[in-house]
């Protein structure tokens, strides 16, 4: 049975302490925990947040074997676009997704600030600039919700770096926080209420975001107004009473029977309050009666139109750099060759707790040969850091006297959940080739993959042309090759900063922050 609004109340009434208590956790790592005597019926929630990561296991090693979905632009480049209605669009298409595979809560969208270049989940994160995230996360989640499915507004708070991401303490005077680190959510919270919010790992002011009074219960309830439930991050549950008397609703991942054993203890022997128990339990189901119609008609949706919706977001994320003697759009008899292994080999989403396992992927090689049958293609650099002297000069052979289109940027390693970059540098190799390429090619027009800014400044004299594709979803070959022939006009523009240099960064001197 599924629970409906009007019986919330009645049903926590009925429920014993420990089926109250039971609700605070998952039953396992993606579903809400049931409650069989009450037919009270858990549902499941899904990484997010730019298309849906659904394992088809529970298995340690299945966290790239998922069932395929549409991998949409990463937040980095659906921020670039600046585009409130495309966001809605994105959203609802993400929405119809989630609900299809029957899923409540898309885990995501994530608007931690990005405070320095080097942080490596940037690409899931919208902006340096807390209004412009907080507009096109609020618009996502506008059309996921609209969908009849949930969000999970993440990382709640001062989640901006990778290292140590478990234990650092973000020490931050509360002016910072209220006018850096926290508008964003706020602004997301009024405009959206998005059905759920992640808590992050680390700590704030020394007190760990999952049982952070101050936070989860002074600013997001009684100053914003939110209704909905607070999640733990998978695994960032510390002192569970403590947190759930913070504020914190339900701990994830599940099952976690020792913790809901503490909550029944702490209530039984005074320590923690029955209301607070029984608000959790309500807001528990609240979210399951939120999800109720969606997970009773599933529906359907069109894999070849989401498809074009994402190819459609990818052009409109590209920004244009740079585009010296016009360059760019390409002309229709340009003679071309496209160089670069990226462009047979996409980037276009990064790794960890987001990655999608797509429906279709376009390469730009492809999308380029439809406008240019000739083009020539070498791939000029592997995807290992080792250098290739000969694969530079069969690049450098091919690309004389004819317009080379390069495909460059960040190799898979350098930027993922779980860790941060130590530079903000392409790879050597890249720059190597981009430079013996520009010496004998009419122009160079640079295509970048990157999750995050990375230099340009060491290299962009070689570079006639240097459109910024971020990592653009499935569709990004197909798309970013829209711009460049001019097919759409390129309207990205930066939603980050590329600094000059790292130490222009004003984080930089603190990042990554210590424990
Ligand atoms: C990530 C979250 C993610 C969760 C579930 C965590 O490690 O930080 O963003 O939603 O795992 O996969």
């Amino acid at each position: 049975m599924s629970v409906s609004y009007d019986e919330i109340n009645s049903l926590v009434a009925q429920m014993t302490l420990e089926e109250k208590a039971s609700l605070c956790s998952g039953h396992d790592n993606w579903h809400i925990e049931s409650v069989e005597r009450l037919g009270v019926d858990g549902y499941m929630v899904t990484d997010g947040p730019h298309g849906l990561r659904k394992q088809n296991s529970d298995a340690v090693d299945s966290l790239y074997d998922s069932v395929p979905a549409t991998c949409f632009p990463t937040a980095a480049g659906l921020a670039s676009t600046w585009d409130r209605d495309l966001l809605v669009e994105v959203g609802r298409a993400l929405g119809k997704e989630t609900r299809a595979e029957s899923v409540a809560v898309l885990l995501g969208p994530g608007i931690n600030m990005k405070r320095s270049p080097l942080c490596g989940r940037n690409f899931e994160y919208f902006s340096e600039d807390p209004v412009l995230a907080g507009e096109l996360a609020a618009r996502l989640i506008e059309g996921i919700q609209g969908e009849g499915v949930g969000t999970s507004l993440k990382h709640f708070a001062a989640n901006n770096q990778e290292t140590d991401r478990l234990r650092v303490d973000a020490d931050i005077d509360e002016r910072t926080l209220r006018e850096i680190y926290l508008p964003a959510f706020e602004r997301v919270v009024r405009l959206a209420n998005p059905w759920t919010i992640m808590c992050s790992y680390n700590s704030i002011n020394g007190e760990f975001s999952s049982q952070n009074h101050w936070l989860l219960t002074e600013v997001l309830r009684d100053e914003w107004g939110y209704d909905g439930l607070v999640v733990s991050d998978w695994g960032a549950v510390v002192d569970r009473v403590k947190g759930l008397a913070a504020g914190l609703d339900l701990q994830m991942p599940g099952p976690a029977p020792r913790q809901d054993a503490q909550i029944v203890e702490a209530v039984r022997s005074g320590a923690l309050d029955e209301a607070i128990l029984d608000r959790t339990a309500e807001r528990v189901l609240l979210l399951l009666a939120r999800a109720r119609e969606a997970m009773a008609d599933p529906g359907s949706y069109d894999k070849a139109t989401h498809h074009a919706l994402a190819r459609k977001a990818a052009a409109e994320a590209a920004v244009l750099l740079k585009n010296e003697d016009d360059a760019l759009p390409l002309a229709p008899d340009t003679e071309i060759v496209v160089i670069g292994e990226f462009a047979r080999t996409p980037r276009y989403q990064g790794a960890g707790s987001s990655k999608v396992n797509p429906t279709q992927v376009d390469t730009a090689l492809d999308a380029l040969r439809e406008v240019y049958p000739a083009a020539a293609f070498a791939p000029g650099y592997t995807l290992s850091d080792e250098a290739d002297p000969a694969l530079v000069s069969e690049a450098q052979d091919a690309a004389r006297g004819k317009c080379a289109v390069l495909f460059l940027g960040l190799p898979p390693i350098d930027e993922s959940e779980g860790y941060d970059r130590e530079h903000m540098d392409i790879p050597a190799q890249q720059v190597d080739l981009l430079h013996a390429v520009a010496e004998v090619a009419t122009q160079t027009v640079v295509v970048l993959s990157n999750g995050s800014s990375v230099s340009v400044s060491p290299w962009r004299d070689d570079a006639t042309a240097i459109v910024e594709a971020w990592l653009g979803g499935q569709a990004s070959g197909s798309g970013v090759v829209d711009v460049l022939t001019g097919a759409v006009e390129p309207s990205g523009r930066l939603a980050e900063s590329i600094p000059m240099r790292l130490a222009d960064v004003p984080a930089q001197l603190n990042f990554p922050g210590e424990l």
